[in-house]
Protein backbone atom coordinates (compact mmCIF):
# COMPACT_ATOMS: atom_id res chain seq x y z
CA UNK A 1 0.00 0.00 0.00
CA UNK A 2 1.48 3.51 -0.59
CA UNK A 3 0.68 6.50 0.59
CA UNK A 4 -0.77 9.45 -0.91
CA UNK A 5 1.70 12.20 -1.02
CA UNK A 6 -0.33 14.74 -3.15
CA UNK A 7 -3.74 15.61 -2.78
CA UNK A 8 -6.11 18.53 -4.51
CA UNK A 9 -9.16 19.44 -3.64
CA UNK A 10 -11.23 21.14 -5.65
CA UNK A 11 -8.38 23.67 -7.12
CA UNK A 12 -8.98 26.31 -8.87
CA UNK A 13 -7.04 28.80 -10.34
CA UNK A 14 -7.75 31.87 -11.94
CA UNK A 15 -5.23 34.43 -13.80
CA UNK A 16 -6.46 38.15 -13.93
CA UNK A 17 -5.31 39.92 -16.83
CA UNK A 18 -5.85 43.75 -16.44
CA UNK A 19 -9.75 43.49 -16.25
CA UNK A 20 -10.40 40.36 -17.51
CA UNK A 21 -10.50 37.05 -15.34
CA UNK A 22 -8.41 34.12 -17.73
CA UNK A 23 -9.72 30.66 -15.62
CA UNK A 24 -6.70 28.12 -15.74
CA UNK A 25 -7.64 25.50 -13.31
CA UNK A 26 -11.28 24.39 -12.32
CA UNK A 27 -12.13 22.38 -9.57
CA UNK A 28 -8.79 19.39 -9.89
CA UNK A 29 -8.86 16.65 -7.87
CA UNK A 30 -5.72 15.12 -7.98
CA UNK A 31 -4.25 12.16 -6.50
CA UNK A 32 -0.87 11.22 -6.72
CA UNK A 33 0.41 8.09 -4.51
CA UNK A 34 4.56 7.89 -3.47
CA UNK A 35 6.32 6.46 -6.14
CA UNK A 36 4.38 6.92 -8.93
CA UNK A 37 5.62 8.60 -12.09
CA UNK A 38 2.75 10.45 -13.49
CA UNK A 39 2.05 11.54 -16.79
CA UNK A 40 0.19 15.06 -17.42
CA UNK A 41 -1.05 15.57 -21.05
CA UNK A 42 -3.52 18.04 -22.28
CA UNK A 43 -3.58 20.56 -25.05
CA UNK A 44 -1.99 23.78 -25.04
CA UNK A 45 -3.67 26.10 -22.50
CA UNK A 46 -5.04 23.60 -20.78
CA UNK A 47 -3.59 24.39 -17.86
CA UNK A 48 -0.53 21.92 -17.02
CA UNK A 49 2.38 24.37 -16.44
CA UNK A 50 -0.07 26.12 -13.65
CA UNK A 51 -1.26 23.14 -12.35
CA UNK A 52 2.97 22.58 -11.57
CA UNK A 53 3.31 25.78 -10.77
CA UNK A 54 0.88 25.28 -7.78
CA UNK A 55 2.07 21.52 -6.47
CA UNK A 56 5.66 23.07 -6.68
CA UNK A 57 4.58 26.07 -4.21
CA UNK A 58 5.81 28.48 -6.73
CA UNK A 59 2.32 30.17 -7.61
CA UNK A 60 -0.96 30.13 -5.35
CA UNK A 61 -4.25 28.56 -6.06
CA UNK A 62 -7.52 30.72 -6.02
CA UNK A 63 -9.63 28.32 -4.44
CA UNK A 64 -8.70 24.90 -3.28
CA UNK A 65 -6.42 23.06 -0.96
CA UNK A 66 -3.39 20.99 -1.92
CA UNK A 67 -2.07 18.65 0.56
CA UNK A 68 1.59 17.37 -0.23
CA UNK A 69 2.59 14.80 2.51
CA UNK A 70 -0.07 15.80 4.53
CA UNK A 71 0.87 19.37 4.66
CA UNK A 72 -1.73 21.98 3.23
CA UNK A 73 0.38 24.02 0.74
CA UNK A 74 -1.78 27.06 0.82
CA UNK A 75 -1.62 27.77 4.03
CA UNK A 76 2.27 28.01 4.50
CA UNK A 77 3.54 31.47 5.04
CA UNK A 78 6.10 32.74 2.49
CA UNK A 79 8.84 31.44 4.89
CA UNK A 80 7.77 27.90 5.10
CA UNK A 81 6.69 27.56 1.23
CA UNK A 82 10.23 28.75 0.49
CA UNK A 83 11.38 25.84 2.41
CA UNK A 84 9.06 23.41 0.93
CA UNK A 85 10.33 24.32 -2.45
CA UNK A 86 13.98 23.92 -1.53
CA UNK A 87 13.69 20.49 0.68
CA UNK A 88 10.40 18.75 -0.57
CA UNK A 89 10.67 19.14 -4.46
CA UNK A 90 12.30 19.37 -7.46
CA UNK A 91 11.82 21.52 -10.43
CA UNK A 92 12.96 20.74 -13.74
CA UNK A 93 11.85 22.86 -17.26
CA UNK A 94 11.66 22.52 -20.77
CA UNK A 95 14.16 24.71 -21.49
CA UNK A 96 16.70 23.68 -18.04
CA UNK A 97 17.08 26.83 -16.40
CA UNK A 98 20.64 26.33 -16.27
CA UNK A 99 23.05 29.13 -14.99
CA UNK A 100 25.25 30.08 -18.65
CA UNK A 101 28.13 31.54 -16.41
CA UNK A 102 28.80 28.61 -13.92
CA UNK A 103 29.91 25.43 -14.78
CA UNK A 104 27.38 21.59 -14.72
CA UNK A 105 29.10 21.23 -11.33
CA UNK A 106 28.29 24.95 -10.00
CA UNK A 107 24.62 24.43 -11.04
CA UNK A 108 24.32 21.52 -9.63
CA UNK A 109 25.97 22.93 -6.45
CA UNK A 110 23.39 25.80 -6.20
CA UNK A 111 20.40 24.21 -3.63
CA UNK A 112 23.06 22.92 -1.57
CA UNK A 113 24.17 26.09 -1.02
CA UNK A 114 20.79 27.36 -0.59
CA UNK A 115 20.60 25.25 2.43
CA UNK A 116 24.12 25.75 3.53
CA UNK A 117 26.15 22.59 2.95
CA UNK A 118 29.29 23.22 3.75
CA UNK A 119 31.68 23.58 0.39
CA UNK A 120 33.51 19.99 0.53
CA UNK A 121 30.28 18.43 0.91
CA UNK A 122 28.53 20.05 -1.57
CA UNK A 123 31.15 19.47 -4.16
CA UNK A 124 31.34 15.72 -3.26
CA UNK A 125 27.77 15.62 -3.66
CA UNK A 126 27.08 17.53 -7.05
CA UNK A 127 29.77 14.98 -8.62
CA UNK A 128 27.58 11.66 -7.35
CA UNK A 129 24.63 13.64 -9.11
CA UNK A 130 26.40 14.25 -11.91
CA UNK A 131 28.18 10.63 -12.01
CA UNK A 132 23.79 8.97 -11.70
CA UNK A 133 23.25 11.18 -14.36
CA UNK A 134 26.49 9.90 -16.27
CA UNK A 135 28.34 13.44 -16.51
CA UNK A 136 31.22 13.59 -14.20
CA UNK A 137 33.39 13.99 -17.11
CA UNK A 138 31.40 17.07 -17.91
CA UNK A 139 31.49 18.46 -14.12
CA UNK A 140 33.76 21.63 -15.05
CA UNK A 141 31.77 22.25 -18.86
CA UNK A 142 29.32 25.22 -19.23
CA UNK A 143 25.99 24.71 -20.60
CA UNK A 144 26.50 25.82 -24.12
CA UNK A 145 29.57 23.78 -24.31
CA UNK A 146 27.28 20.65 -23.41
CA UNK A 147 24.53 19.29 -25.95
CA UNK A 148 20.84 19.78 -24.96
CA UNK A 149 20.39 16.22 -23.51
CA UNK A 150 23.11 17.14 -21.66
CA UNK A 151 22.30 19.78 -20.47
CA UNK A 152 19.00 18.62 -19.35
CA UNK A 153 20.83 15.92 -17.05
CA UNK A 154 22.64 19.08 -15.24
CA UNK A 155 18.95 19.92 -14.80
CA UNK A 156 17.74 16.56 -13.51
CA UNK A 157 20.77 16.69 -11.05
CA UNK A 158 20.42 20.03 -9.86
CA UNK A 159 16.75 19.06 -9.25
CA UNK A 160 17.98 16.32 -7.21
CA UNK A 161 20.31 17.69 -5.13
CA UNK A 162 18.24 17.99 -1.37
CA UNK A 163 16.66 14.22 -2.75
CA UNK A 164 12.96 15.68 -3.17
CA UNK A 165 10.50 13.33 -2.83
CA UNK A 166 9.10 14.65 -5.43
CA UNK A 167 10.07 15.96 -8.86
CA UNK A 168 7.85 18.30 -11.04
CA UNK A 169 8.90 18.65 -14.96
CA UNK A 170 7.45 20.57 -17.62
CA UNK A 171 7.77 18.85 -20.91
CA UNK A 172 11.03 18.02 -20.22
CA UNK A 173 11.91 16.20 -23.08
CA UNK A 174 9.98 18.91 -25.59
CA UNK A 175 13.54 20.14 -26.98
CA UNK A 176 15.24 16.63 -27.13
CA UNK A 177 15.76 14.20 -30.06
CA UNK A 178 14.58 10.64 -29.20
CA UNK A 179 18.03 8.85 -27.83
CA UNK A 180 18.12 11.93 -25.04
CA UNK A 181 14.56 11.36 -24.76
CA UNK A 182 14.96 7.86 -24.24
CA UNK A 183 18.18 8.63 -21.98
CA UNK A 184 15.76 11.20 -19.45
CA UNK A 185 13.24 8.37 -18.59
CA UNK A 186 15.28 5.83 -18.28
CA UNK A 187 17.60 8.07 -15.48
CA UNK A 188 13.98 9.03 -13.99
CA UNK A 189 13.00 5.21 -14.23
CA UNK A 190 16.17 4.06 -11.95
CA UNK A 191 15.83 6.77 -9.59
CA UNK A 192 11.94 5.93 -9.56
CA UNK A 193 12.72 2.72 -7.96
CA UNK A 194 16.13 3.05 -6.17
CA UNK A 195 14.74 6.09 -4.43
CA UNK A 196 11.17 5.74 -4.59
CA UNK A 197 10.77 9.44 -5.54
CA UNK A 198 7.61 10.46 -7.01
CA UNK A 199 7.40 12.09 -10.49
CA UNK A 200 4.99 14.59 -12.17
CA UNK A 201 5.77 15.11 -15.58
CA UNK A 202 3.70 17.11 -17.95
CA UNK A 203 4.45 15.79 -21.42
CA UNK A 204 3.53 15.19 -24.96
CA UNK A 205 6.15 12.35 -25.64
CA UNK A 206 4.97 9.24 -26.28
CA UNK A 207 8.29 7.94 -25.36
CA UNK A 208 7.76 9.71 -21.64
CA UNK A 209 4.08 8.08 -21.91
CA UNK A 210 4.42 4.88 -22.47
CA UNK A 211 7.07 4.98 -19.32
CA UNK A 212 4.83 6.38 -17.03
CA UNK A 213 2.45 4.42 -14.37
CA UNK A 214 -0.05 6.44 -14.48
CA UNK A 215 -1.80 9.42 -17.29
CA UNK A 216 -4.07 12.06 -16.57
CA UNK A 217 -5.35 14.74 -19.41
CA UNK A 218 -6.13 18.02 -18.51
CA UNK A 219 -8.85 19.71 -20.74
CA UNK A 220 -9.95 23.47 -20.68
CA UNK A 221 -8.83 23.68 -16.79
CA UNK A 222 -9.73 20.12 -15.58
CA UNK A 223 -8.34 16.26 -15.26
CA UNK A 224 -10.71 14.71 -17.72
CA UNK A 225 -9.33 11.38 -17.41
CA UNK A 226 -7.60 8.39 -15.08
N1 LIG B 1 0.68 34.53 -15.74
C1 LIG B 1 -0.46 34.41 -16.42
N2 LIG B 1 -1.32 35.45 -16.52
C2 LIG B 1 -2.49 35.32 -17.18
N3 LIG B 1 -2.89 34.19 -17.79
C3 LIG B 1 -2.08 33.12 -17.73
C4 LIG B 1 -0.82 33.17 -17.05
N4 LIG B 1 -0.22 31.94 -17.14
C5 LIG B 1 -1.08 31.18 -17.86
N5 LIG B 1 -2.18 31.87 -18.22
C6 LIG B 1 -3.36 31.35 -18.96
O1 LIG B 1 -3.86 30.24 -18.23
C7 LIG B 1 -4.25 29.20 -19.10
C8 LIG B 1 -3.46 27.93 -18.77
O2 LIG B 1 -2.08 28.16 -19.06
P1 LIG B 1 -0.92 27.10 -18.81
O3 LIG B 1 -1.07 26.56 -17.43
O4 LIG B 1 0.36 27.73 -19.15
O5 LIG B 1 -1.30 25.96 -19.87
P2 LIG B 1 -0.40 24.80 -20.52
O6 LIG B 1 0.85 24.65 -19.72
O7 LIG B 1 -1.29 23.60 -20.50
O8 LIG B 1 -0.12 25.24 -21.93
C9 LIG B 1 -4.03 29.73 -20.51
O9 LIG B 1 -5.24 30.28 -20.96
C10 LIG B 1 -2.99 30.81 -20.32
O10 LIG B 1 -3.09 31.78 -21.32
MG1 LIG C 1 2.86 24.75 -20.27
Amino acid sequence: MSKLIVRTIDLSKVYRRGKVNVPALNNVNLQVSSGEIVGIMGPSGSGKTTLLNIIGGLDKPTQGKIFVDGVDITSLNEKDLADYRLKKVGFIFQFYNLIPILTALENVEIPLALMGAPKDERRERALSLLRVVGLENRADHKPDELSGGEQQRVAIARALANNPSIVLADEPTGDLDSKSAMAFMKIVRDLNRRNNQTFIIVTHDPLVVEQCTKIYTIRDGRVESA
